[in-house]
């Protein structure tokens, strides 16, 4: 009998610690709701068969004019999705104008490209392509030669009722992107688990918060979901000099005087993996990204403490790749 009761009151112990450690998770859910910053989840829906189609296209040189540089040449998925240049260097080494974004969660993004010019990953395919600093080409001389590999023609023939056309590589191409997406330990913190990253990076997030750099890098993808003016609290492009026309921004498409200068706000995801910074690869360590950020869009010079601090928090952003969408390095 004795032993029977003391097991009822174990029981019902080990029940109200349940009931405890169930609420205190509700509490954790619900701060979540209420950070800035939303945890990534990576996406449940695609079509694997399409993300292989495209992950072979992302990788293959036929889609260049000289069939020397594919997508993963400046988007090198075991770097960052970057080329790691100022500027992107194209077919014939030709110099591009402007630093090569990363194609990891490109997918949150509410445009594409710096100025925002492009309105999905379908749209943006068009712009490499043809670009002569980058893969000098079009979609005829492409189709002629990837006609000729059975394998493509077959795999298309699989998925698609019309076969391998423009539009199918673009929609395989984009899904294999969609797939890039990278959840880091900073993402198992949002979910309620408190030791997935170091005390000095938790301080870094709250530095991050409090200083303001959250009023623009915000949202699931740390940015992404907003235009802003490069230079809010001085002249950002009168102290640099050299103004060229990849620096106006998002007014090379609006033509409004208003968006002079102003620029996607990117994503800070993968951010130690990406140098150098900015549209124009200016700033060489993350360090240097981070001084001008507070000096040009705060107004403020950073204890070199905060700063160290904030450079930690951003360091907890790299994330994993899912397996299957691991690049060959081409
Ligand atoms: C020669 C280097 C180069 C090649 C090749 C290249 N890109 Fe890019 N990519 C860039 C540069 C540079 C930008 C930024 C251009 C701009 O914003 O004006 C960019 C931008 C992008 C973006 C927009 C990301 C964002 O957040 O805005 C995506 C997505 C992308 N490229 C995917 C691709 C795909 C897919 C291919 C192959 C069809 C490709 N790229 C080929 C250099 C390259
Ligand atoms: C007013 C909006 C705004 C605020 C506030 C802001 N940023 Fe930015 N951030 C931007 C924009 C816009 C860019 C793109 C600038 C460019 O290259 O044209 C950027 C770029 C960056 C980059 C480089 C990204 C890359 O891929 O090259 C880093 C790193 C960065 N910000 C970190 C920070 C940090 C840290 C803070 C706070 C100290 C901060 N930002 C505050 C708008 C902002």
């Amino acid at each position: 009998m004795k032993i029977h009761k003391v097991l009822v009151t174990i029981c019902s112990f080990i029940s109200l610690i349940a009931v405890f450690t169930l609420s205190g998770s509700a509490v954790v859910e619900s701060a979540e709701l209420n950070e800035p910053i939303q945890p990534l989840k990576p996406r449940q829906d695609l079509n694997l068969e399409k993300v292989n189609l495209g992950k072979l296209l992302f990788n293959d040189k036929r889609l260049s004019g000289d069939n020397s540089i594919s997508c993963a040449s400046c988007h090198d998925i075991n770097k960052g999705g970057v080329d790691q240049l100022p500027v992107s260097k194209g077919v014939g080494d030709a110099s591009g104008l402007i630093n090569t974004p990363t194609v990891l969660n490109s997918s949150l993004n509410f445009r594409q490209f710096w100025d925002g010019r492009a309105s999905s990953l379908e749209e943006q395919i068009d712009g490499p392509i043809h670009m002569k600093h980058e893969m000098n080409t079009d979609w005829p001389s492409i189709l002629n030669k990837l006609k000729q590999d059975q394998s493509y023609v077959d795999s298309f023939n699989k998925v698609y009722k019309n076969g391998l056309q423009a539009d199918n590589i673009k929609d395989v191409i984009s899904e294999y992107e969609r797939s890039l997406i990278t959840p880091s330990r900073f993402d198992r913190y949002l979910q309620g688990q408190k030791d997935a990253i170091t005390e000095n990076e938790i301080k870094g997030y709250e530095l991050f918060k409090r200083y303001g750099c959250v009023a623009c890098h915000q949202g699931v993808n740390i940015g992404g979901n907003m235009y802003q003016l490069f230079g809010v609290m001085g002249d950002y492009f009168k102290d640099r000099g050299n103004i060229n026309d990849s620096d106006l921004g998002h007014f090379n498409v609006s033509k409004n005087e208003q968006d002079r200068h102003k620029f996607k706000v990117p994503s800070l995801r993968n951010i130690a993996l990406t140098a150098p910074y900015f549209h124009d690869g200016s700033a060489k360590t993350l360090r240097d990204a981070v001084k001008i950020m507070a000096k040009y869009q705060l107004g403020r010079t950073m204890p070199e403490k905060d700063e160290e601090l904030i450079i930690q928090f951003l360091q907890s952003l790299s994330g994993e790749l899912p397996a299957q969408a691991k690049g060959e390095k081409q």
